[in-house]
């Protein structure tokens, strides 16, 4: 008996300008507002979803002394939410939407494994990354390779042929 996790549902995180967040999840990035609620000390809450989910990400007001802003660190506690989208032009339409608000990669647009110059265990995936306000890493990409039923990645039929021709 397993337990048998189809994908990842939700992510929530703490934010440390509510407002800000909410507009950069909703106006930049083009989330839906399901919920959003406040309570009588002011800290908020907001359900955010892609398509028909309830939620796929949370935001909540960090509570007073909470270390949630990028502060000049270049790292976070989270370390990436990847985002996945259709194909390659829904890829570049997320890209030029970002650019046109002013959002820039912090790394990419590339394809991870070796037709990207990667090594053999990248998923082929179309990628880049970008921050949101409080500095933690959000990744775009479409195309990664699955893996099913058990099988080894990558198959044997053609991991040769990848070791042989990765650069990495
Ligand atoms: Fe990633």
């Amino acid at each position: 008996m397993a337990i048998n996790i189809q994908r990842i549902g939700h992510v929530g995180f703490l934010v440390s300008d509510f407002e800000r967040s909410f507009k950069f999840y909703t106006e930049v990035l083009g989330c839906t507002l399901t919920h959003r609620t406040k309570r009588d000390n002011g800290s908020e809450t907001a359900f955010l979803r892609f398509d028909e989910d309830h939620h796929n990400i949370v935001i909540a007001t960090a509570p007073p002394g909470t270390d949630v802003s990028i502060d000049g660190q270049p790292v976070r506690l989270i370390q990436q939410i990847a985002l996945e989208v259709e194909n390659r032009d829904e890829f570049f339409r997320a890209l030029a939407h970002l650019h046109e608000r002013g959002v820039e990669p912090v790394a990419g647009p590339l394809i991870h494994g070796i037709e990207g110059g990667g090594n053999v265990g990248g998923s082929g995936s179309r990628s880049f990354y970008f921050l949101d306000p409080d500095g933690n890493r959000l990744e775009i990409f479409t195309d990664g390779m699955k893996v099913p039923n058990g099988e080894q990645f990558p198959r044997a039929e053609y991991a040769e042929a990848m070791k042989a021709f990765s650069h990495a």
